[in-house]
């Protein structure tokens, strides 16, 4: 049972008016089937404020519009001033872009929202990786995230504490500035629960998108702790992190002498280390990769980088890949980003290099998120490779970005080396 202060019981009882209420009674009811005592104080959040894609499922026109007019009701409220709320992918880009997965109606609904969720304080960073631009909370700050690859990132990485959220339990605490207290915002259930040991060469970030790929289905909900690894880049940890989401419920790991609350393996499991592990070896590794490339051919008509959204560095990398060559005819080469990440890209000729090369830098979304028409994708991220699969029914292909561009270039996949 959730205990309540006065105010927080007027707020339910609807002294802020009947939405505040129906967000107090989100946040209620979800803590006490997950066994929260209390509300406490939310410091950030990062929320989703999509306009479904909706008719690609065959949803009637009544249906969209009540889901908007939800997000409108959200969005006709101030963000609560203590917090920093930054915005999800969403499921159009707002560029004028002219393709049949941009449907303007969408369009227009969307730029109709974020005009309101501006105005409301939502900042409008429209990425699945927010700690990129500029959320970035510190070690035991309490946050309330969507997107399950940044959930990982902020407990795993940066130290921060969050469960895993959906749209009405984020709205709800950017609103009311609270969140149920259980899970990973307790110390005790940040333990390790699951032993990996690493000797396989992770040598660019999908292979760390494989380990966590093949650690994730084996977590999980727990808690990984990879022993044996060196401190992984910025965008190799993106990888780690969206993987381990993938293929398991995971919301945290630890990795042995690099993150913020594992200086040791010891200090992972708080004392008690398991003495039974697996082995992510070379061999699994390769055998990783193969869980996600089934394809019936070579040729491609997709290659997809940015999943997570892509950092500048790895837009820079792409872009020294690509330029003066050009991409096949009858390939479309995304880059999903960060509007914010975008702007940098433009200043520092990075875009124009793509685009002359035939690519396409998307942002506020990701093909995935629009239900890309595609046969076969190359990837370089372990989620979107397993999302293609599963929700476009694509036939995918994961592996490095190198590789990804060399397949993009050739108009087929031309393997790893
Ligand atoms: Fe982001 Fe889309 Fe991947 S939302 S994590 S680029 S599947």
């Amino acid at each position: 049972m959730i205990g309540l202060s006065p105010e927080q019981r007027a707020i339910l009882n609807g002294a802020r008016g009947p939405y505040l209420a129906k967000c107090m009674r989100w946040l209620v009811d979800w803590g006490e089937a997950m066994g929260a005592t209390r509300l406490i104080p939310v410091d950030n959040t990062h929320v989703l404020l999509p306009v479904p894609n909706l008719v690609a499922r065959g949803a009637s026109k009544e249906t969209i519009e009540h889901y908007v007019q939800d997000l409108k009701e959200a969005c006709s409220h101030r963000t609560n001033s203590r917090c920093v709320c930054t915005v999800h992918t969403l499921f159009v880009t707002l560029d004028d872009l002219d393709v049949p997965e941009n449907d303007p109606e969408q369009v227009r609904m969307q730029r109709e929202i974020t005009e309101l969720a501006t105005a409301a304080g939502f900042i409008p960073t429209f990425t699945c990786a927010p700690y990129l631009v500029g959320n970035v909370p510190l070690k035991g700050e309490v946050c309330a995230w969507t997107e399950s690859s940044a959930v990982v990132y902020a407990n795993s990485i940066l130290g921060a504490r969050t469960t895993r959220h959906g749209s009405e339990s984020a709205i709800a605490a950017s609103l009311l500035g609270l969140v149920p207290e259980f899970g990973v915002l307790l110390p005790e259930n940040r333990k390790g629960t699951l032993r990996v040991e690493v000797s396989a060469a992770l040598n660019h970030p999908t292979d760390w998108g494989a380990l966590g790929y093949f650690a994730g289905k084996l977590a999980g909900l727990g808690i990984p702790v990879f022993n044996g690894v060196r401190r992984p880049s910025q965008d190799e940890a993106k990888q780690l992190c969206a993987a381990l989401a993938t293929s398991g419920g995971v919301t945290m790991c630890h990795i042995a002498g690099i993150t913020p609350e594992a200086p040791t393996l010891e200090a992972a499991f708080h004392g008690e280390v398991p003495a039974d592990f697996v082995s992510f070896t070379d061999a699994t590794l390769r055998e990783t990769y193969a869980s996600l490339r089934d394809h019936t051919g070579d040729e491609i008509d997709a290659v997809i980088l940015g999943c997570p959204h892509a950092s500048i560095r790895e837009i820079a990398e792409i872009a020294s890949l690509l330029k003066n060559q050009r991409v096949a005819d009858g390939v479309r080469l995304w880059v999903d980003t960060a509007r914010g990440t975008k702007a940098n890209a433009d200043a520092m000729g990075y875009t124009k290099i793509i685009e002359e090369a035939g690519g396409k830098i998307l942002c506020d979304t990701c093909p995935t998120n629009m239900r890309i028409a595609a046969r076969r994708i190359v990837t370089h991220g372990f989620k979107q490779a397993h999302y293609a699969r599963s929700m476009i029914g694509a036939e995918v292909i994961v592996a490095s970005t190198e590789a990804c561009i060399r397949a993009a270039l050739a108009g087929k996949w031309l393997g790893d080396e």
